[in-house]
C-alpha cells in the first residue's frame, strides 16, 4: 500500500547527494504540499526522480543520443538531465516550462521507494533559499518534525546534482554538482557541444542567493579582516534579493568562526552543508571562509558555487 497518498503526502527521502522532500507525481496534493512545506515560489520547477532509464523517457517527449550516453554513464548518481517534457506531466511540477528536470538517485532506500511508489518529484528538503540537509535530523529539524523521513543515514556525495540541459546537438550546464564539466565532456558523442545556458529563465532556479545558513558568510580572498568596514558593507545591504532573505549580523561583529574544508574535494562536498548548519549553530555573528587558489579549479566549481550563493558578502 502507498504511504504517499495520505496525508501529509510526502516524505524526507535520502539520496547521495542531499536529503529530497517527495512526493508522487500523480499526487497533485503532494506535489502542492512541497511547494507548502518548503515555502518555495511555484516558478522554481521540482526535480523528477526515476529508477530506470526507461521509466525517464516515458517523462519526456524527447530523448537525444547524449542523454542516453550520460545516463547509462553517470546514472544511478548525481546528474539531472533537462529534457523536453511528455505532454501528461503535471505541469505544476515543471512550473509551467515545456522541459523536465530527471535524475535517478544512487541511495538505495530512494530506488526502493521510486520502485514502490513510482517516479517520485523532489526537491533538497530545505525551506526555500536555506541550507540543503545531508542528514535525516537536519530534515526532522527544518520542518519541526511535521515530515515523516526515511533515515538513509549522511549523504555520501553532500551537495546537490549537476544540472544539464540536453538537446539534440547541445548541452549546457544550468547548475554546477557533483558530475563535474570535465567529466561531461569527456563523454559527450561526437557532434554535441558544450554552450553557457541562453539565460536565467531557462534555470529559474538559479538566484544569486540559496543555501544560507541563519549566520552571515563571508568568502574573503584576504586573511585580515576588517569587522567594522564588513559591518558597515552588510547593513547597507537590501533586506531580500530575489525573494530571499539576507543574513545579515544582529548587533555587530565579535564573535567569528572559521569554515574550514578538507583540501579534497570530495571530502569537503561531504562536509559543507553540515558544517555550515554545525557553526551557525554555535551562533557567531560571522561565518568566514578563506578563499585560496585551489578552490578555483573544475573539481570545486560546485562548491564554490554553493559557498558563493550561501554568502551575505565576499571580500576580494
Ligand atoms: O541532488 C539534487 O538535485 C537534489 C536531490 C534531492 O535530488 N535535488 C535538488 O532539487 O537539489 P532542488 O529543487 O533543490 O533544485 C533543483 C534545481 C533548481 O535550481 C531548479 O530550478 C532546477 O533544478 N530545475 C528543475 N527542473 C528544471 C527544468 N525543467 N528546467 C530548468 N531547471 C530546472
Ligand atoms: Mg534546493
Amino acid at each position: 500500500m502507498s504511504q504517499l497518498l495520505n496525508p501529509p503526502y510526502v516524505i524526507g527521502m535520502p539520496t547521495e547527494t542531499v536529503y529530497g522532500l517527495a512526493a508522487r507525481i500523480d499526487c497533485p496534493q503532494g506535489i502542492e504540499a512541497i511547494f507548502k512545506i518548503k515555502e518555495r515560489p511555484f516558478f522554481d520547477p521540482l526535480i523528477v526522480h526515476v529508477s530506470s532509464i526507461d521509466q525517464a523517457k516515458s517523462l519526456v517527449s524527447e530523448w537525444p543520443l547524449a542523454a542516453q550516453i550520460l545516463a547509462e554513464k553517470f546514472w544511478p548518481g548525481p546528474l539531472t538531465l533537462v529534457l523536453p517534457k511528455a505532454d501528461n506531466l503535471n505541469s505544476m511540477i515543471t512550473s509551467g516550462l515545456q522541459t523536465v528536470g530527471l535524475r535517478m538517485p544512487r541511495h538505495p532506500l530512494a530506488l526502493e521507494l521510486i520502485a514502490k511508489e513510482g517516479p517520485l518529484a523532489a526537491p533538497s528538503a530545505n525551506k526555500f533559499g536555506k541550507t540543503s540537509p545531508t542528514s535525516a535530523d537536519h530534515v526532522r529539524q527544518e520542518f519541526a518534525n511535521q515530515v515523516p523521513v526515511l533515515d538513509g543515514g549522511p549523504c555520501e556525495v553532500g551537495i546537490e546534482s549537476t544540472v544539464l540541459s540536453v538537446s539534440k546537438d547541445v548541452v549546457s550546464i544550468l547548475r554546477p554538482g557533483a558530475v563535474t564539466k570535465g567529466q561531461i565532456e569527456a563523454s559527450l558523442p561526437a557532434g554535441t557541444i558544450f554552450a553557457d545556458p541562453v539565460d536565467k529563465k531557462s534555470s529559474p532556479g538559479q538566484m544569486k542567493h540559496h543555501y544560507m545558513p541563519n549566520v552571515p558568510l563571508l568568502i574573503s580572498d584576504r586573511q585580515n579582516l576588517d569587522l567594522e568596514d564588513i559591518e558597515i558593507k552588510i547593513q547597507k545591504m537590501p533586506k531580500e534579493i530575489e525573494g530571499v532573505k539576507i543574513v545579515k549580523p544582529h548587533q555587530g561583529i565579535r564573535n567569528v568562526k572559521e569554515l574550514v574544508l578538507s583540501e579534497n574535494p570530495q571530502i569537503a562536498s561531504r562536509q559543507l552543508y553540515s558544517e555550515l548548519r554545525n557553526l551557525a549553530g554555535e551562533k557567531p555573528d560571522l561565518i568566514v571562509f578563506y578563499r585560496k587558489k585551489i578552490h578555483q579549479t573544475d573539481p570545486w566549481s560546485a562548491i564554490m558555487d554553493r559557498l558563493t550563493k550561501a554568502s551575505t558578502l565576499e571580500i576580494k
